[in-house]
């Protein structure tokens, strides 16, 4: 059965990664059909609309989309596809490759944020001249959906989760995601703790190796995966999975990088790893794990773009990947 795949390079570097993942994702071969969309800064300029409506339809009907990133227009885009494809979890692996610089090369850590509520679902007012408020949202439905998730992760994987949170402050909000993370703890044969959010940045700092799943809430699962990234050697080596459950979309963590866009020298491994998820979403479970070879070999004997260190380009790096297919 022909699945169909959504492509949205976005602005800046995503229209040099998504290529790149898309050529690696016909090179494994299941039967997709591609369609490809426009969404973000450029398409703003154009037509007035950083989503136009007719991609946020594509997304929400393909069986998975595959983006890149967008400019000024981030926020515009990102919330509402995800919305369109109903994801309540935001899946983040951040792992030490072979041949990639990390302080410690034993992390792999895997974040599961919630993608719905927190304050990034939260209303923002300016009540007066300089008072501004925001309201955060958390619900007993979204955090056990995320909580359930994340235990089932660690479960298909041998791990155990870290439930981040901030509840000795935010007594109520995250007092609630935390206990019904620990209700739905009760049901699974996996082990687990908490984590104060903060302290748990200094541990993840100081030994990343000890932690595997962490289950965070939104705004605190944002910031940690990115601080994981700086762990394992940066942004270009971060794929993320925005999951539901009939439809995902895959994206490289990262943004335009407009320091470098254009120059043909992004690292398309986030982009790539992102396409494996994306296989593996779909149950293409032996096609995702050669992307993911492919794209470790790749790390660990070049060559490699300037963001780890190499001289290499975008395309150097896609026919690696590729001839390794
Ligand atoms: P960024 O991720 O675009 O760049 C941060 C740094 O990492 C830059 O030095 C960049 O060169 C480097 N970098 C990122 N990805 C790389 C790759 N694949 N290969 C090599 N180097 C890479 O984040 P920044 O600078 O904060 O944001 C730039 C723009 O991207 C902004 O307009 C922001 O709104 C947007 N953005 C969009 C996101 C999205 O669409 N999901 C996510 C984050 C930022
Ligand atoms: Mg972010």
């Amino acid at each position: 059965m022909t699945e169909e795949i959504v492509v949205v390079p976005g602005d800046g570097i995503g229209r040099e990664v998504v290529p790149a993942a898309r050529e690696v994702l016909e090179a494994v071969g299941p039967d997709f059909e591609f369609t490809e969309a426009e969404a973000g800064d450029a398409v703003k300029e154009e037509t007035g609309e950083a989503l136009p409506d007719e991609t946020r339809e594509l997304a929400a009907n393909a069986d998975a989309t595959l983006f890149g990133a967008a400019g000024d227009t981030a926020a515009d885009v990102i919330i509402p596809l995800r919305r369109a494809v109903e994801s309540f979890a935001n899946v983040r692996p951040a792992r030490a490759y072979p041949g990639v610089d990390a302080p410690n090369p034993e992390t792999d850590l895997v974040f599961v944020r919630e993608n719905t509520e927190g304050v990034y679902a939260g209303h923002e007012s300016e009540i007066a001249p300089g008072v501004t408020t925001l309201t955060r949202v958390v619900t007993e439905d979204a955090s056990e959906e995320i909580a359930r998730y994340a235990f089932e992760y660690a479960e298909n994987r041998g791990g155990d989760v870290t439930i981040a949170h901030k509840a000795n402050v935010m007594r109520t909000t995250d007092g609630l995601f935390l206990d019904t993370a620990e209700s739905v703890a009760d049901e699974f044969d996996v082990a687990y703790d908490d984590a104060l959010m903060d302290a748990l940045a200094m541990h993840l700092v100081q030994r990343p190796d000890e932690y595997d799943v962490v289950l965070c809430p939104n705004l605190a699962g944002d910031v940690l995966s990115d601080l994981a990234a700086g762990l394992v050697g940066g942004l270009g080596l971060l794929p993320s999975a925005n999951v539901g459950d009939e439809r995902a979309l895959f994206e490289p963590v990262h943004g335009t990088a407009p320091d470098i866009a254009g120059e043909g020298v992004a690292n398309p491994s986030a982009a790539m790893l992102s396409a494996a998820m994306l296989l593996e979403y779909l149950g293409h479970d032996d096609a995702g794990e050669r992307v993911r070879t492919a794209v470790t070999e790749t790390l660990a004997s070049g060559p490699t773009t300037p963001d780890l260190g190499g001289d290499a380009t975008t395309r150097d790096v896609t026919d690696a990947v590729l001839s390794k297919l």
